[in-house]
């Protein structure tokens, strides 16, 4: 197995390097490329982007881009399965985000994502959101696919977000399953549906409960006919949303995750940079405004 290792390094020392630009190439090709904070220059990283991903992306007519709850972590909003602070670390899937869960403690479900709602009401998109956001405006075509429930990309300002599990801010009836936007406080714990009486429950997609239809089939569009894919935030775990970076590989688009850790997809993609998307994004929209001259 070759192994080359490039180091570039930036500033005076390595000890006030503000960026590592660390290439390995990891079996199957990836360019693993790790971005080292300093925190004492927070707000003007030097982050460099492969050249090749530049120049891709300066000739690409559709990027698409898949999210996670990475995206959000520097906004205060935890992820899933990060071991000290995930959701998942904390509270059991199994008891609080699944159909069997809703019917065996409704109220219990209903009180979990109401904490959540409130945390997310509170938190504000991030430098990653932001930069999204503009990145809609430099492509002729621009796709955003999240597995996120919070809102925060609509909240930056991106159009058109591809929701796959839903929003936590809707609430839906349990039986129609259409959209509630007020219904009178009766004091019952979850609301009651105004028109049948069914519980009311909040519009996210539960563990084994099917996906979404047109959100897929966009999501699955936008994958197979872009000419780069960013998987960002995710720890590609979760199907079908984690087959939409592979699909992409498989349509010929140049792949790129974005993400501090190593994930299941890190191999296939071409680039991996390894940093935290609020870091990273904002210095890629930098560099595709400089080579657009904008
Ligand atoms: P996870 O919590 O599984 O993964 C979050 C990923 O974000 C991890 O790989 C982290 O390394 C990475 N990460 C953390 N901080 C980051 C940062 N600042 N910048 C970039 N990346 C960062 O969350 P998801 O992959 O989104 O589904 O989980 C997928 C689905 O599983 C969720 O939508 C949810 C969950 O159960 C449902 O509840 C149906």
């Amino acid at each position: 197995m070759a192994v080359s290792r490039r180091l570039f390094r930036f500033g005076r020392s390595l000890r006030t390097a503000t960026a590592v630009y660390l290439s390995t190439l990891i079996p199957g090709e990836t360019e693993l490329i790790v971005v080292v904070e300093d925190p004492k220059r927070r707000n003007n990283p030097v982050v460099t982007i492969p050249v090749e991903l530049m120049e891709v992306l300066a000739a690409a007519e559709c990027v698409t881009v898949l999210t996670g709850a990475g995206v959000s972590a520097e906004s205060g909003v935890p992820t899933f399965r990060d071991a000290q602070t995930g959701l998942w670390a904390k509270f059991s899937p199994e008891e609080l985000a699944t159909p069997r869960a809703f019917r065996r403690d409704p109220r219990l479900v209903w009180e979990w994502y109401e904490w959540r709602r409130i945390l997310v009401a509170g938190a504000l998109p991030n430098p990653a959101h932001l930069a999204l956001a503009e990145m809609q405006n430099i492509f002729h075509r621009f796709h955003l696919i999240t597995q996120n429930v919070d809102g925060l990309h609509q909240r930056a300002g991106s159009r058109n977000v591809i929701e796959l599990h839903g929003n936590i801010s809707r609430t839906k009836c349990s039986e129609e399953g259409t959209i509630i936007s007020s219904c009178k406080d009766t004091g019952n714990i979850p609301p009651k549906c105004p028109s049948c009486g069914a519980l009311l429950r909040p519009d996210v997609v539960w563990f084994e409960e099917p996906m979404p239809e047109m959100e897929m089939r966009q999501a699955t569009d936008a994958s197979t006919h872009c000419n780069v894919f960013f998987s960002i935030g995710t720890s590609t775990v979760v199907y079908p949303a984690a087959s939409l970076p592979v699909e992409a590989l498989r349509s010929g688009a140049m792949v790129v995750e974005i993400n501090p850790q190593v994930t299941p997809f890190t191999a296939k993609a071409r680039f991996a940079l390894a940093g935290a998307a609020g870091v990273v994004l904002p210095e890629l929209l930098k560099a595709l405004k400089a080579s657009r001259g904008t």
